[in-house]
């Protein structure tokens, strides 16, 4: 009799532990799609691609980098991006599939598919209404 409860105990531990295990693993995945409605903060890719070395973005408060051979001066600042630009349209401007006023941009995006979303759906949030100003 003894054993028979010992073994049940066993039993019973080893099912809640299982089920604890389901548990955390569907809540993490609750989480992660949870998070994938609003887009990431991609300023560390902006700043691991340079952007930043032509790009000022104030709304993310990053300056454009000045230094001594880059003497890009047209780059627009990216703040109000968003409210002209479509995540799409930078993804595909930023592999130089889409130009303005024929022209590609400057500099091939050389990262992953995922940086590349990432940064691209997090500049379309970007409207603070300075979009243009150079
Ligand atoms: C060598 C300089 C240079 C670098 C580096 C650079 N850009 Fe640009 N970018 C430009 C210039 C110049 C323009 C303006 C092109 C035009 O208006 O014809 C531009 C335009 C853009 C636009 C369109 C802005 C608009 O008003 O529609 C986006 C978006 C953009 N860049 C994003 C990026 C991102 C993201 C990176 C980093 C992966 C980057 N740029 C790196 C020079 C650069």
């Amino acid at each position: 009799m003894k054993r028979d409860s010992a073994f049940i105990v066993a039993v019973l531990t080893g099912i809640a532990a299982v089920m604890g295990v389901a548990f955390l693993v569907t809540f993490s995945t609750a989480v992660s799609l949870a998070q994938e409605g609003k887009p990431k903060d991609a300023k560390p890719i902006f700043t691991k691609f340079e952007c930043n070395g032509c790009h000022s973005l104030q709304a993310a408060g990053i300056k454009k980098q000045v230094s001594a051979e880059s003497g890009e001066e047209d780059a627009p600042d990216l703040s109000g991006v968003g409210t002209k630009r479509t995540a799409d349209w930078i993804a595909k401007f930023l592999l130089k599939k889409e130009t303005i006023d024929g022209k590609k941009h400057e500099k091939k995006f050389k990262g992953s598919t995922e940086e590349l979303d990432t940064l691209s759906k997090w500049l379309a949030t970007m409207k603070s209404g300075s979009a243009g100003k150079k």
